[in-house]
């Protein structure tokens, strides 16, 4: 089956697509988007747009597909999509394999931060450099996260979790990126930790860095984030702003049981 397969879900679609509208295309646009794990139908239909320099929080229950979304936009081969279209910045990343997305500027960092093994800090963010778009200077990323630059020679996966997450944040701003999502990154992490990490991403929002980030603590999200979409089975069941889910109780307790 072709990624864009009309026919196939013609009967589930709701959303027209943002090409044919025209009407001028978000900065990101995930338009109608089917995902499978083999047999497995997991995202389902998924619609969302993201402005420039805003920050998306994608909430949910557990399962409810959030880092089944992320993975694919970053066309990982699982879940693997079997219809939709991924616009970011003009291009069509819907055609893109992962390796693709990543060079045009879409950067994951996944839930277990998949710090190498055997590589010290500071060799774990020049291999992100290793291929163009280049970003932040190492000492630039020292100067956000003063902890690594402390522990530079240090092996990464020595780290402790919470520098992990500096590390796996960092490697990605090593790279030109043009779209962060960062799944669960205040995970297993004390909260004095996951106060330091919100202030680095309170950083990285004033530098306009389109993100999604996907967390269990919804409300640490929201109060990061300027818009909300929440998914409840592999579909979008809300969209709006931030502070309109921190406002409504019953919607919070519906979905995200907050
Ligand atoms: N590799 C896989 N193969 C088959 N099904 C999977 C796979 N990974 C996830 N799923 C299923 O897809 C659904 C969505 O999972 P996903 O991990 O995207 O949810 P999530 O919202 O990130 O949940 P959590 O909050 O627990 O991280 C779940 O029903 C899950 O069991
Ligand atoms: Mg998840």
């Amino acid at each position: 089956m072709s990624i864009v397969d009309d026919a196939a879900f013609a009967a589930v679609r709701k959303t027209p697509n943002p090409r044919s509208s025209g009407t001028p295309p978000a900065y990101f646009s995930a338009w109608d988007l089917h995902a499978y794990y083999g047999e497995s139908y997991i995202v389902q239909g998924v619609n969302f747009n993201i402005h420039e320099g805003e920050i998306v929080a994608l909430l949910g229950r557990n399962g409810a597909g959030k880092t089944s979304t992320l993975r694919t936009i970053a066309r990982l081969d699982d879940p693997a999509l079997k219809h939709g279209e991924i616009w970011l910045d003009h291009k069509p990343v819907h055609s893109m394999k992962a390796h693709e997305a990543s060079q045009h500027g879409i950067a994951l960092v996944p839930e277990d931060r998949r710090i190498i093994a055997g590589l010290t800090v500071e060799e774990n963010l020049r291999l992100a450099q290793i291929a163009p778009p280049i970003g932040w200077s190492i000492e630039r990323i020292y100067e956000l996260f003063p902890r690594l630059g402390e522990r530079r020679m240090q092996e990464g996966v020595t780290l402790s979790g919470g520098e992990q997450q500096m590390l796996a944040i960092g490697r990605a701003l090593a790279r030109d990126i043009k779209l962060l999502l960062l799944d669960e990154p205040y995970e297993g992490l004390a909260p004095v930790i996951v106060q330091e990490i919100e202030r680095t991403l309170a950083e990285i929002k004033k530098l306009g860095i389109t993100t999604v980030i996907v967390e269990q603590n919804a409300i640490a999200a929201l109060q990061l984030a300027d818009r909300a979409i929440i998914l409840d089975m592999g579909q979008v069941v809300f969209d709006g702003t931030a502070e309109a889910v921190l406002n409504d109780a019953a919607l919070r307790q519906e979905y995200l049981a907050i």
